[in-house]
């Protein structure tokens, strides 16, 4: 997740539109030497996408997990811990200490999140569904509000009303609380608030059984491009892709996909995990990572849960690791899928990284530079740039990394502040203020270097 510079003063907005340099961005640095990504996240960053997967807070301390998650996932779904029944149980009052937990951890990591999720039928406390219409109304407004006030700006994505419709032929809207007393606008409702409240995260809906064309996913696409035509705030649908032998991908997998990215909307893979073993479930994987590559507004797939054992439906051995974290063959079918090489030899797992350059802000006497610094197929845990100046100009402050200087004054070294950790493909940026004294040359950022 990009960090941007402290301080961005309209004047300085102004000047910048004025001078027409915004969003020049120049890509320096290419560093090391190409490879393929022996990980998930890795080989799904090559191709632009997250791997992601859900995370229970309780197993974080396990160092199995935690090396597992670190090494092969950039995004991370809290799989219970923002739920209503989590965050509100009460009303008014709000707990975030476990879905913290996981955020904190990803953000060190430098994953995405997706925030999972603000309105649902289920985990929802009894005392939602004994308010009156109005109270009701009320209270959906505020959890979304309070919730997404406290991960503002951290969330990539959230499920803002999930499982909303019925299964079955009617294409009916499922009995809820919300459904019963609000009405079908409660959806629109609950993503015009959650817009309101955090404009940078995308809002999703996200249900099951949606996964190929049926009934019920015509009810949604139906309601997606309803939302589209009036501008309802809506930019991602969820696939929750939960299957077993009953319901298996279904052949229209892609092409369902497709004609929801083609409303205008991205589409997630979100809630991925298939029942069974050997060639036969690493088939099926390997078929919906083919299918998300294909689309391009696919832009991630969550698996639900890492290991078998800590699967919501553990006995279906549903997931990409068995009980000992070891690679089942659906992991090296969806590592195929995506690019990826299984380990060893090759320079798999070398740590490297690129900047990008851009000249953010411009004011007569000076201007911000900001390098972002990306992660390539593998994870890091530190990295080093290079930024020179040329004389006269000086820099005046930098923010987000510790600089050391050269004997010339001209040669920035700029490291991480404290925790260097990017997972594959993760970006951060530095940014520096330079007195031009007349200058205004771009700085030449030089190779980034990555351990
Ligand atoms: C599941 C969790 O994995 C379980 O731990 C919990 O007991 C029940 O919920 N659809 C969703 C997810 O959107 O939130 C559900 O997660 C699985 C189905």
């Amino acid at each position: 997740m990009r960090k941007l510079p402290r301080r961005i003063r309209p004047t300085a907005v102004r000047a910048l539109l004025a001078t027409g340099l915004a969003g020049a961005v120049v890509t320096t640095g290419l560093a090391g030497s190409a490879h393929a990504a022996s990980t998930l996240a890795g080989s799904a960053a090559a191709k632009g996408r997250y791997f992601g997967t859900a995370v229970a807070a309780n197993h974080l301390g396990e160092s199995a997990y935690a090396s597992t998650l670190d090494a092969e996932f950039n995004a991370v779904t809290p799989e219970n811990e923002m739920k209503w029944d989590a965050v509100e149980a009460t009303r008014n009052t709000f707990t975030y200490s476990a879905a913290d937990q996981i955020v904190s951890h990803a953000q060190s990591k430098s994953m995405k999140v997706r925030g999972h999720t603000l309105v649902w039928h289920s985990q929802l406390p009894g005392w939602v569904g004994s308010l009156g219409t109005t109270d009701l109304r009320t209270a959906m407004n505020n959890h979304i509000t309070q919730v997404m006030t406290h991960y503002k700006g951290k969330i990539y994505a959230w499920d803002v009303v999930n499982e909303a419709f019925q299964d079955g032929s009617s294409g009916a809207r499922r009995s809820s609380p919300f459904q019963d007393k609000l009405g079908n606008g409660y959806i629109e409702e609950a993503f015009r608030t959650a817009r309101s409240v955090d404009p940078n995260a995308k809002l999703c809906y996200n249900d099951y059984n949606t996964d190929g064309q049926s009934a019920k996913s015509n009810a949604v696409y139906a309601m997606v491009k309803d939302f589209k035509q009036r501008g309802v705030p809506i930019d991602c649908v969820g696939f929750q892709s939960h299957f077993n032998s009953a319901s298996p991908v279904p052949s229209d997998y892609q092409a369902n996909l497709q004609r929801f990215a083609d409303l205008g909307v991205d589409v997630q893979i979100t809630e991925l995990d298939i029942e069974g073993s050997g060639t036969a479930q690493a088939t099926s994987y390997g078929k919906v990572t083919t299918a998300c590559l294909a689309v391009t507004r696919c832009t991630g797939i969550t698996v639900w849960g890492i290991p078998d054992k800590y699967s919501w439906r553990s006995s279906g051995t549903p997931l990409l690791f068995d009980n000992n974290y070891a690679k089942k063959p659906a992991y090296t079918a969806v590592l195929t899928a995506l690019g990826g090489t299984t380990g060893g030899g090759g320079g798999g797992g070398t740590a490297t990284c690129t900047t990008t350059y851009a000249r953010t802000n411009v004011w007569s006497d000076r201007f911000n530079g900001q390098v972002t610094v990306t992660a390539g197929s593998s994870a890091i845990t530190a990295w080093s740039v290079n930024v020179t100046f040329t004389s006269p100009q000086k820099v005046s402050t930098t923010w987000s990394g510790t600089p050391t200087w050269d004997s010339s004054g001209n040669v920035m070294t700029m490291k991480p502040n404290g925790n260097g950790s990017l997972a594959a493909g993760a970006s951060t940026s530095f940014g520096f203020t330079v007195m031009t004294n007349g200058n205004t040359n771009a700085p030449t950022v030089g190779a980034c270097t990555a351990s």
